[in-house]
């Protein structure tokens, strides 16, 4: 039997606690040479494609910003027009919220990257958690979970409809009179739905994939079935082996009944490594790494949302607040919102008491740790492993450095995967979804 070929993607770190800003090898967030260095790496590496996230509001905790947030966060197909310049083959894959824009536009904008690009753009389609964000866009747009799916669903049938409207041959060529549109060959659409009215031409031919790759990220029963019906990838987080085979399992049932096949939507989940010369060093360095993850104000930060007061008069190297959280709703803002925080915080205090854990080790307990720890060997046959096993067609890898941290993998780990002969040692074709099979 063939093994099946792993999928990569780069992240480009992102605003949370997953990326270390205090190494001294860490760079902007902003600059392009960041994003330019991790692009090239990425494609030095035959990745599939490179991500970005998006964040649309500073977040808060009671008024004051906190995290990462501060370093920046740039508009993702702005950035990724400029790596269209200085990138051939690599996919190049943006977020951007389908409650806030508006499908004509955001549909010119994929496809003018899938132009620039010659056919490597993606929309990581996401309807945002919170009432928060929604307040910065005129919309004052916070719908139910279900509505922004039900938005995000027309958005994306009104997108490809736009996209189809051109047909392929549309433009010919003249020697006479140079190039003409053939007749009937732009069709206007008319669109009446619940969330849009749109009647008009595109102003723009078909792009080189025809239609951007949809990727979907998000957890929930309807983000899933929005999957199953729209997307070509799902980002998600269950990463682990027994977790990722009942996701993978769960997601690819229900695309039967869209009449798609199991091989029409890849599932990557987010993961992060840390390598080492042996299994020692590695494990060493997955906790030196998860030490400066989570430094004194992080852990503080981490408590704060659970408990829903300032910290800041804690000891992050002491023990837990004896106090308990303050029930009031809403004090943590543009975060996805932790559920019953007065039993998180009693499983806390539990989990510390029977370890003796101080603050700061008990946020780097439960605040996960790496996905992948091990040898260059070890990391390349577990990736392997949980392909073969179906929990993942590939993995978007989330380095905790920028911009070189994904620099020791692509040189160690890529060319173990490549002897295994699961992974490409060329692009066969030049879109992302002939890198991603879907063609
Ligand atoms: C792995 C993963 C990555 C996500 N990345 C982003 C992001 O970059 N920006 C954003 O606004 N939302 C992001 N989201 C949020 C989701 O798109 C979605 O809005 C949210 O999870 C609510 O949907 P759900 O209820 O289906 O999970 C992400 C979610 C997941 C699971």
């Amino acid at each position: 039997m063939t093994r099946k070929q792993v999928h990569l993607a780069a992240h480009f770190p992102g605003v949370n606690n997953t990326t270390v800003w205090t190494d001294p090898r860490s760079g902007s967030q902003i600059d392009f040479d960041s994003f330019v260095h991790l692009a090239r790496t990425a494609e030095r590496g035959r990745f599939d494609f490179f991500f970005l996230a998006e964040g649309l509001r500073l977040r808060e905790l009671k008024g004051r910003i906190h995290d990462l947030d501060v370093v920046g966060r740039p508009e993702a197909l702005t950035v990724l027009s400029a790596l269209a310049a200085v990138t051939d083959r690599l996919g190049l894959a943006g977020t951007v919220n389908a409650t806030f824009n508006e499908p004509y536009e955001l549909a010119r904008r994929l496809s003018t990257l899938d132009h620039l690009s010659e056919g490597r753009a993606a929309w990581n389609v996401v309807t945002t958690s919170d009432a928060f964000t929604g307040e910065n866009f005129r919309r004052g747009g916070y719908l139910d979970r279900a509505d922004r799916y039900r938005r995000a669903a027309e958005f994306v049938q009104l997108a490809r409809q736009l996209w189809d409207s051109w047909q392929p041959d549309a433009i010919a060529a003249d020697p006479g009179t140079g190039t003409f549109v053939r007749p009937g060959a732009i069709a206007t659409v008319e669109h009446r739905g619940t969330h849009f009215t749109v009647e008009g031409r595109f102003t723009l031919p078909h792009s080189p994939q025809g239609h951007p790759v949809i990727i979907q990220a998000g957890d929930s029963d309807d983000g899933r079935e929005f999957a199953a019906a729209h997307a070509d990838v799902i980002f998600t987080p269950h990463g682990k082996l027994e977790d990722g085979r009942r996701f993978y399992a769960d997601v690819k049932r229900r695309l039967a009944g869209y009449g798609r096949r199991p091989n029409q939507l890849k599932i990557m989940p987010g993961v992060t490594f840390a390598l080492g010369d042996t299994e020692e060093e590695a494990a060493h360095n997955a906790a030196a790494i998860r030490r400066l993850q989570v430094g004194p104000q992080t852990a503080l930060a981490f408590l704060e949302q659970v408990w829903g007061r300032d910290m800041s008069a804690y000891d992050p190297d002491g023990p837990l607040p004896d106090v308990d959280p303050d029930p009031s709703e809403g004090v943590s803002q543009g975060r996805v919102p932790i559920k019953d925080r007065a039993a998180v915080a009693a499983k806390w205090r539990a989990l510390a008491a029977e370890k003796g854990l101080t603050i700061r080790e008990l946020v780097i307990e439960v605040t996960g740790r790496q996905t992948f720890v091990g040898t260059p060997e070890t990391v390349a046959r577990l990736i392997d492993e949980h392909v073969q096993a179906d929990a993942a067609d590939g993995f978007i890898l989330v380095p905790h450095l920028t911009p070189g941290g994904l620099d020791e993998f692509v040189d160690r780990v890529v060319p173990l995967l490549q002897e295994r002969g699961v992974f490409r040692t060329d692009y066969a074709g030049t879109t992302l979804r002939d890198h991603l099979e879907l063609a």
